[in-house]
């Protein structure tokens, strides 16, 4: 059943890559809800809730970041900028839908905690004993309606698919909007620029959802394969995590969880969301 979430409904939405959608029908679900879309002849788009068989009025779509886009409701503002994006230079890395048994706002908390680094991607992303999140500032932006975090670092063996030494990186955490989670990260090879790094979540029921990584990075070096499987060994590692994590769905109560120094971006997360009314997807309950 659709969700009555306002928030979520007013909220746009990847649900497929731009270059896989053709002129058959996909059928998917977002937000509890059937949808079909396919591109015609001439190339656009159309997106259409389905019910009991029956195709409802077109909806709304965009293509951005190698996505098609929509919304089942009315949202205020356009999708979030990536400005890395214009930044003819860049590899532009899709790296393929995932679909995990959690709820979606789960993904942006297990993408945003760097705790489990050395723990989840062993030798990749951390090592014993560097197992210590150093402090860091985050904050629910008020001007532009993110969360964000900065100034964090944390100590990896292999910070990206060029590298083989380890070292302390420096990493920056943006929440765009409840579903999409970002992490700018100085570029191992060109270290006055950011590597740019995307998850687009499709929450398809309050504990499924489907997630996509998509990198804007600067790197003339790896091979597109190599860039790949380095992003989808970490993101098969984190499905395990946030599948086994209980309950499914993400709590907002504070006192549920014990949060600690290491989790302030997670607090500033579910502050955001509460404020903003979001229940797709946490324990509150959305229907
Ligand atoms: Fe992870």
């Amino acid at each position: 059943m659709k969700t009555t979430d306002a928030a979520a409904l007013n909220e746009w939405y990847a649900v497929e890559t731009s270059t896989d959608l053709t002129a058959r029908p996909v059928r998917t679900r977002l937000l509890g809800q059937d949808i079909t879309l396919f591109r015609k002849e001439s190339g656009e788009i159309v997106i259409r809730e389905v019910d009991d068989g029956c195709s409802g009025p077109p909806l709304p779509v965009r293509e951005k970041y190698g996505c098609v886009w929509t919304t089942l409701g009315a949202p205020n503002r356009e999708i979030f900028e990536i400005a890395e994006a214009d930044e003819p230079d860049r590899r532009f890395v899709p790296c393929g839908w995932v679909k995990m048994r959690a709820s979606g706002l789960r993904v942006v908390e297990n993408f945003l905690d760097m705790a489990h680094f050395p723990f989840v991607h062993t030798d990749i992303l951390g090592a014993e004993p560097h197992t210590e999140v150093p402090g860091y500032l985050s904050e629910i932006r008020r001007d532009v309606d993110e969360v964000w975090a900065t100034n964090c670092t944390f100590f990896q063996p292999r910070i990206a698919a060029t590298e083989t030494e380890g070292a302390f990186v420096h990493l920056t955490y943006r929440v765009p909007s409840p579903f999409v989670v970002m992490l700018y990260r100085i570029c191992p090879t060109a270290p006055d620029r950011l590597d740019a790094i995307a998850l687009f979540i499709q929450p398809v029921e309050e504990d499924l959802c489907r997630a996509q990584p998509v990198m804007y990075l600067v790197d003339t070096v790896s091979p597109h394969s190599a860039l790949l499987n380095f992003e989808q060994v970490i993101f098969l590692q984190d499905r395990i995590i946030v599948e086994n994590q209980r309950p499914l769905l993400l709590p907002l109560e504070p006192r549920q969880e014990i949060p600690t120094r290491a989790d302030s971006s997670s607090v500033a997360y579910r502050r955001w969301l509460k404020e903003k009314g979001v229940r797709f997807g946490t324990t509150m309950g959305a229907v």
